[in-house]
């Protein structure tokens, strides 16, 4: 359901807002101080994520860039790179943080979808030299943000992370919405984590907590963890109150399939009207629609549906990011068809 201002936000699924459950539970929160070890919420979020992602142990953190950056910095050295692709949100969206506070750079590799083969991690390797820096780190991201919320195929993933292990590197999965790739492969959370060294989840996402994101990996990693998080600056307080809000989000995280499924509904009736732009089956909660082949300019589209209330994301010049969440329903994918038609309709006819 739209905002109670009535905007529909399809920007992204970080704009939830928390439920009522998860405001009564930040409210009664039991809260210690989290630097001394002492909030029992904290505590208790920590080992129950830990087990559900089937890791030895898990630290709060404020947002995934700080668990992203955490991850970087405990498994790589001043001057290696990092394997991603090249949209990679630890690359493009993370304001430099990893040449700031870990002094590495990238290799990219440009991929659709987010896969990174086997091959091209065995090319890549096989330049390093005495001169060249050495690619210490594999960075996947699942789902894959940029292609539109593709998942990363399980095999591709584990193939990938061990012929990376046999090159003398170490795996991090930015798992911002691991939820998301867990629930459209069928491929539960354990089996994912299994394969990394460090994993990163957001709660602020389309789980809908207002705030945060775990570190996850071995008990020796996630005491590292805590140093790391400490000198950036994310070490927090009677954090419990937040935390809270987190344990209320888990109870129901598989309901992000929901979201899939209003975003497949979305799909189809934007690709009935931009066939050429719309790919009809996004594989979880986003819909990307591309200029190519679109007989509405992008601008144009998003200016419209800011009239009628709803919100889009420019992901480029030469797409739009529709995000489905907890806070749009059917009414709102309405809203934006509706929108669509008003535009289809006013193009000339001898198109
Ligand atoms: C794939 C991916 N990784 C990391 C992040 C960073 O999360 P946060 O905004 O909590 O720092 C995002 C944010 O959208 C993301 O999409």
């Amino acid at each position: 359901m739209a905002f109670s201002d009535g905007q529909a936000d399809f920007r992204s699924d970080t704009v939830t807002r928390p439920t009522p459950a998860m405001r009564s539970a930040m409210a009664s929160a039991d809260v210690g101080d989290d630097v001394y070890g002492e909030d029992p919420t904290v505590n208790a979020l920590e080992e129950r994520v830990a087990d559900l992602l089937g890791v030895e142990a898990a630290l709060y953190v404020t947002s995934g860039v700080m668990g992203n950056q955490i991850a970087i910095n405990l498994l790589t050295s001043p001057g290696d790179e990092i394997m991603c692709v090249e949209t990679a949100h630890v690359r493009n969206h993370e304001n430099g943080a990893a040449s700031m506070n870990s002094g590495v750079a990238f290799r990219t590799v440009l991929t659709d979808g987010g896969e990174i083969s086997t091959e091209i991690i065995a090319r890549l390797t096989s330049e390093a030299g005495y001169h060249l820096p050495s690619i210490t780190l594999l960075s996947w991201e699942n789902t894959h943000n940029y292609s539109g919320g593709t998942v990363v195929p399980f095999d591709v993933f584990s193939a990938g992370s061990e012929a990376a292990r046999s090159h003398g590197m170490r795996v991090h999965l930015d798992g911002a919405r691991l939820w998301n790739a867990a629930v459209a492969s069928g491929v539960g959370l354990a089996t994912w984590t299994g394969v990394a060294d460090s994993v990163q989840v957001c709660f602020s996402k389309g789980l809908g907590a207002p705030i945060g994101s775990a570190i996850c990996g071995s008990v020796d990693f996630v005491e590292q963890a805590r140093v790391v998080r400490h000198r950036l600056g994310g070490a927090m307080r009677q954090v419990g109150v937040l935390a809270a809000a987190v344990d209320v989000a888990l109870d129901d995280w598989e309901r992000v399939g929901d979201d899939h499924d209003l975003a497949t509904e979305l799909a189809i009736g934007l690709a009935e009207r931009f066939p050429e732009s719309v790919n009809s089956s996004p594989e979880t909660n986003m819909v990307l629609l591309r200029a190519e082949g679109c007989p509405v300019p992008l601008e144009t589209v998003q200016s419209a549906l800011g009239d009628a209330g709803v919100r889009v994301g420019f992901m480029s010049p030469t797409m739009l990011r529709f995000c489905t969440h907890r806070d749009v329903d059917s009414a709102d994918v309405k809203r934006v068809l509706g929108v669509v038609d008003m535009l289809v309709s006013d193009l000339p006819t001898n198109r």
